[in-house]
C-alpha cells in the first residue's frame, strides 16, 4: 500500500471537511511516525493536544489491550471498575468533587452549558440562561458549542443557532462587568484560546473574572479541554492563574488518542443534575478510562 493509495480513497469516500497534509501516518511510537513508504516524521503536533503519551505508549497500550480483553463497554446503568478509578483519581488530583464523562471535547462543554442552565434556573429563575464566552473563543462544533464560541467565521451557516451566549473582548474587565446582569447563569473561558492564534488571558483579568463570578452567584467554567493534562505545565492551566473554576472541561489528552471528555464540579455544583437529566451511551466507557488512568499514572 502506498501513501497515494490511502489520499485517492479519502478522497472519493470521506466527506471533505480537512485541508489534510499529504501524509497518511501508519504508526508511531513516542515522538516518531512512519507512513507506509516508509519515511519518518518527529510528531510536534500530537494529535491537536491528544497524544498526552506520544504515539502507543507501552503502559498506555498495555492498559487499554488488557481492558478491552476483559470488558470493552457495558451500559453506564452499571459500575464498572476502570470508570470510578479513573474518577477518584481525577478528583483526587484536581480537587473537584465529582465527574461526569462524555466523549469529547464539545460534549463536554455541552454538559457544562446544560448544568449551567440548570443552575441559574433554580438560583434566580428561567430568565437566568444566559452565558457570556470571550471574543475569539473555541468551545467545539456542535450548534449549541458552535454558539457558545466567540468567532463569527463559525456562524455563517446552520441556522438557527442555540440562543443565549454573549461575547465580550478577552481582556477587558470592564466589558465583562457591563455584560453582567441578572440573566447569566454563567462565564465560560479558555484561559489559553489556542483556535484563534495563541491568545493567553492576562491574570488580573481573569482574578476578575473570578471576583465577579463569585459576587453575582454566576458559575465560572473552564474550557480546559486543550490547557488541561498538563499540557501548560500544572495539571490544569487554572492552577497557575490562582483560581478556582466552579466547573472544568477536559477531553483530548485525558484520553490520549481514545475518545473521552470530562465535566469536572465542584461542591456547588456536583448535585445538579439528577438521574435522568443527563446521560451518555459510551461516555466514560472502560477501555478509554484504563487508558485515562494510565495517562494520570
Ligand atoms: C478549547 C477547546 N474546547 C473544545 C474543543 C472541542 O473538542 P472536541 O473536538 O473534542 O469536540 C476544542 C477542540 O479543539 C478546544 O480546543
Amino acid at each position: 500500500m502506498k501513501n497515494s493509495d490511502i489520499f485517492e480513497k479519502d478522497q472519493e469516500y470521506i466527506v471533505h471537511t480537512y485541508h489534510r497534509f499529504p501524509i497518511a501516518v501508519k504508526n508511531g511510537h513516542g515522538a516518531q511516525a512512519e507512513d507506509f513508504e516508509g519515511k519518518r516524521y518527529i510528531d510536534f503536533g500530537s494529535g491537536i493536544g491528544t497524544n498526552s503519551l506520544g504515539f502507543c505508549n507501552d503502559e498506555w497500550v498495555q492498559a487499554v489491550v488488557s481492558q478491552i480483553k476483559q470488558l470493552q463497554h457495558t451500559s453506564n446503568l452499571f459500575y464498572t471498575l476502570p470508570n470510578s478509578l479513573l474518577a477518584e483519581r481525577l478528583c483526587k488530583i484536581t480537587g473537584y468533587s465529582k465527574v461526569f464523562f462524555e466523549n469529547s471535547g464539545a460534549e463536554a462543554n455541552e454538559g457544562a452549558i446544560k448544568l449551567a442552565r440548570k443552575y441559574g434556573m433554580e438560583l434566580k429563575g428561567k430568565q437566568c440562561n444566559r452565558m457570556i464566552t470571550l471574543e475569539n473563543s473555541f468551545h467545539g462544533r456542535t450548534i449549541t458549542t458552535l454558539s457558545a464560541t466567540g468567532q463569527d467565521i463559525f456562524h455563517q451557516s446552520f441556522f438557527p443557532f442555540t440562543e443565549g451566549f454573549c461575547y465580550v473582548p478577552a481582556n477587558n474587565s470592564r466589558a465583562l462587568y457591563e455584560a453582567v446582569d441578572d440573566t447569566v447563569c454563567a462565564v465560560m473561558i479558555e484561559l489559553v484560546q489556542g483556535e484563534s492564534g495563541v491568545n493567553v488571558l492576562e491574570k488580573e483579568y481573569v482574578k476578575d473574572i473570578e471576583k465577579v463570578c463569585r459576587e453575582k452567584d454566576i458559575l465560572l467554567i473552564v474550557d480546559e479541554v486543550q490547557t488541561g493534562i498538563g499540557r501548560t505545565g500544572t495539571f490544569l492551566c487554572s492552577e497557575q492563574y490562582g483560581i478556582c473554576p466552579n466547573v472544568v472541561t477536559l477531553a483530548k489528552g485525558l484520553g490520549a488518542g481514545l475518545p473521552i471528555g470530562a465535566v469536572l464540579m465542584d461542591k456547588l455544583t456536583e448535585n445538579i443534575f439528577q438521574p435522568g437529566e443527563h446521560g451518555s451511551t459510551i461516555g466514560g466507557n472502560p477501555v478509554a478510562c484504563a487508558g485515562a488512568v494510565e495517562v494520570l499514572n
